[in-house]
């Protein structure tokens, strides 16, 4: 039977206690639980709002709360609804009625807002590793196949050849924002709530600067209001993960098209893919097509706390309970998504005769005709119209740029010259050697700017000097 139920005759109806419990799902904070009770029941002490005896039974009992939950051997109590309840109740068996003492001067609408900031921090930090993972896998990627060509394409149709390793950095650029967003949110996750009680502040001296210092917060909240109310800080952390695996999804999508027999561009390691039931040839790119669909997984969590958030007045309402569900499945979806497709990325193997093959097709070397053409005095409108002309007349004739005979060449515009035959898919690369281009040199400079960034950390310019 629950200890809130005091002013009721009856107690709730079956379905009622099934509905309103979080504990199936909130059993997950318990050591941020334990650890915030913890700090509060020191800071109690401090203050002498109790003994520091009470606050050595009080911690003891709670330390072996957490040794119970950790070896499995805790009975977890649907009537009594949280974590919270269920950690507290369990105190007052184990302590008997100093145990009463803990709730002191808290609510629980400041102790799970206080839980969650601690889950929410933790679970930055962890992503934090895990994207740098996922950045260096990116980094061996580029650095292995340093010198491969590939098309790259707009519209999905071979556009102009660039290194394969540019193209995967275009990753690591993406993660490296996702990473920077994360650290954002970190920054007002970080605000330590207790104090606030129900909503209204609490009516005892206490230390709230202490209990930030225990807990490792470096800010307190400011506003008791808000702080029991409002849950942004989860928003943001599942904004952040909607972006990141947006990144993935796309990734996903080009290791979907690349490892088809079409494309034929990589081979997936076998750990990586998965066979079919019925047709025995497959080799199917299962992980990455999950990664595509658990994006919107993660966008629907997040979809549904703005929702549940939206217009939702002041303070705590019950509705917010809401939010851990979604929190923790993408925390874990998020997780688990960067620790498998890291280990995708590190065993892939790319087929470079089929890039550098590829990127022979088609007439990708058009706007370097163009170019050649405003080297020798067109302006780049005219040039464009031109090769367009000579692209229409060598696909009727069925050959590639380097078949067409200088004649043919002039008969388009007379000061085409031999030099026309050394445009290659090699010096339309390193032509394009400004910062963030594809030329050998600035991709070399990339790479570079790409492992120091991982082995700095922070303090590294995000501007490349040419
Ligand atoms: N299980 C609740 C939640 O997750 C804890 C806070 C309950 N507070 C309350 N006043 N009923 O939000």
């Amino acid at each position: 039977m629950s200890f809130i139920r005091g002013r009721f005759h009856k107690s709730a109806d079956k379905l009622v206690t099934e509905y309103t419990a979080s504990i199936s799902f909130d059993w997950r904070l318990y050591r941020h639980d334990i650890t915030g009770s913890i700090a509060h029941t020191k800071m109690l002490a401090k203050q002498g709002i109790i003994s520091g005896k009470e606050a050595e039974v009080i911690i003891k009992g709670l330390a072996s709360i957490a040794e119970e939950i950790e070896q499995g051997k805790f009975q977890f109590n649907l009537e009594l609804e949280d974590i919270h309840m269920n950690i507290e109740a369990r105190l007052l068996e184990k302590v008997g009625e100093v145990g009463g003492k803990l709730h002191t001067a808290r609510s629980r609408n400041d102790q799970v807002a206080l839980d969650l900031r601690l889950f929410t921090k933790e679970a930055i930090s962890d992503t934090l590793v895990k994207l740098r993972e996922f950045q260096q896998a990116l980094i061996s990627l580029a650095e292995a196949n340093k010198g491969v060509v590939m098309p790259g394409y707009t519209h999905l149709q071979p556009a102009q050849p660039v290194l394969l390793a540019h193209h995967f950095l275009a990753y690591f650029e993406m993660i490296q924002r996702d990473i920077d967003r994360f650290n954002d949110c970190l920054k007002r996750t970080d605000v330590m709530p207790l104090g606030s009680g129900a909503i209204a502040g609490v009516a005892y001296n206490i230390d709230r600067d202490f209990l930030a210092r225990e807990l490792g917060f470096s800010r307190i909240s400011q506003n008791s209001i808000d702080a029991v109310s409002d849950r942004d800080f989860v928003v943001e952390y599942e904004a952040a993960a909607s972006l990141c695996m947006m990144h993935l999804s796309r990734l996903a999508e080009e290791i979907i098209l690349w490892s088809s027999a079409e494309f034929n561009f990589i081979e997936l390691d076998e750990a990586y893919a998965t066979g079919s039931s019925i047709m025995p040839q497959k080799k199917n790119p299962d992980v990455a097509e999950l990664v595509r669909g658990k994006a919107g997984r993660v966008y629907g969590k997040l979809i549904a706390l703005l929702v549940t958030m939206k217009a939702l007045p002041l303070s705590y309402n019950r509705d917010v309970q809401e939010d851990k569900e979604g929190l923790f499945d993408t925390v874990d979806t998020l997780l688990s998504t960067l620790e498998v497709f890291t280990g995708m990325i590190r065993t892939l193997r790319v087929k470079a005769e089929n890039t550098e093959q590829a990127v022979k097709r088609g007439y990708i070397l058009a706007t370097d005709l163009a170019d050649y053409l405003v080297n020798k005095g067109e302006t780049f409108r005219t040039a464009h119209d031109i090769v367009a002309r000579l692209v229409s007349y060598a696909m009727d004739k069925g050959k590639s740029f380097g078949e067409l005979s200088l004649t043919e060449y002039q008969g388009f515009f007379p000061l085409f010259g031999e030099d026309v035959y050394s445009i290659t898919v090699e010096s339309s690369i390193a032509a394009r050697d400004v910062i963030g281009g594809t030329a050998p040199r600035q991709v070399g400079k990339a790479l570079t700017r790409a492992k120091d960034i991982i082995e700095k950390g922070k303090g590294v310019p995000d501007v490349q000097e040419n």
